[in-house]
């Protein structure tokens, strides 16, 4: 069997349904375009990144009913590896609808999936037997789900020398910190949140980066700071890169796209400086793309050189 360098993790994956309409009116029918229809949620998001790039990962995720269905067929018409844990509830759906009048998106959220003991069990097990180089955990965290389950995995990731990068945020995230991981990709609001301060200035992110490394929480902490770009900080290494300009149509996939970029780069020995402007270039690039689609290959390659004298 093919051992893959980088593994993604969702939990907690998406069906994502997106459609157009115009003139968002109560009590009427509204007529909405025939709806397209993607793989949503975090680790699936950084798959899919990857595989925009030309690289290739296995993506881990749970699926159940029709909508778990569905989700596989397209994962796997994007050509993506990946493998299963079957669930007895059926995968979330998620909704965008973008009114064409006013060019506003709504989007729809419902709950996520619930999870048993014996299929917890089984994600746990699968991360016993992981031998990749990476582990990439990224999204919320379903019904059944303790808050410390991200801890756990990043207890095992920890004893196989697996590389485990964690985007995702609130109490699970904190939990995960006692334990440290390789690197984290908190937006600001999320880092603030992380160290318990309300809002956090741009010079005050560096101190904040670095108490969380030197604590032993993470070996790399990128914060991303939407339009503005982003910062890389280990223990001794501070950089800031700018966003560059470039017209948006949906921030939709930007951190995820982000972090995609930022792992296949880790993945080919980059150095670091590499590695923050090849995910500041992806996170951008996806958002120059409509609704919940990622990024273009040409797209992020050009934001890249572009990026690279900066
Ligand atoms: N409006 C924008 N213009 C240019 N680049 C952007 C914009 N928004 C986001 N980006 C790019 O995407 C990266 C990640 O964006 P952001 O900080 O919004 O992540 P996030 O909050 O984790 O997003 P997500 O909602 O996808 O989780 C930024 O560092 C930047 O490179
Ligand atoms: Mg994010």
């Amino acid at each position: 069997m093919k051992i893959f360098d980088i593994v993604t993790l969702t939990v907690n994956p998406a069906l994502d349904k997106s459609t157009h309409f115009r003139g968002l009116v109560p009590e009427q029918k509204i007529r909405c375009e025939t709806p397209r229809f993607d793989a949503g949620g975090g680790g699936i998001n950084v798959s899919k990144a990857i595989a925009h790039l030309g690289g290739s990962s296995k993506a881990l995720f749970t699926s159940g009913g029709f909508t778990g269905e569905m989700l596989k067929e397209i994962v796997k018409k994007e050509g993506i590896s990946f493998e299963t844990i079957e669930i007895h509830s059926d995968t979330r759906e998620s909704f965008v609808a973008v009114d064409d009048n006013t060019n506003l998106q709504y989007r729809f959220g419902f709950k996520g999936a619930e999870i048993n003991e014996t299929e917890k069990n089984k994600i746990i097990q699968l991360i016993q037997e992981l031998k990749s180089d990476y582990l990439i955990v990224s999204g919320s965290l379903n019904e059944g789900l303790p808050v410390d389950f991200y801890k756990k995995i990043a207890e095992i990731t920890k004893k196989s020398g697996i590389k485990l990068i964690i985007d995702s945020d609130g109490e699970a995230l904190v939990k995960v910190l006692e334990v440290g991981v390789f690197m984290i990709k908190p937006n600001v609001s999320e880092l603030s949140k992380l160290i318990g301060v309300k809002s956090l200035e741009m010079e005050e992110i560096n101190h904040a980066a670095k108490q969380i490394i030197a604590n032993g929480g993470a070996e790399i902490v990128v914060v991303s700071l939407g339009p503005q770009g982003a910062v890389l900080v280990t223990k001794d290494f501070y950089e800031f890169v700018s966003a560059p300009n470039v017209v948006k149509k949906s921030t939709v996939g930007a951190g995820d796209s982000m972090v995609g970029g930022m792992v296949l780069a880790l993945s080919q020995n980059k150095s670091l400086k590499e590695v923050l402007r090849w995910g500041v270039a992806c996170g951008s690039a996806a958002t120059m793309n409509e609704g919940t689609q990622l990024f273009k290959m040409e797209d992020a390659k050009r934001l890249f050189e572009w990026l690279k004298d900066k």
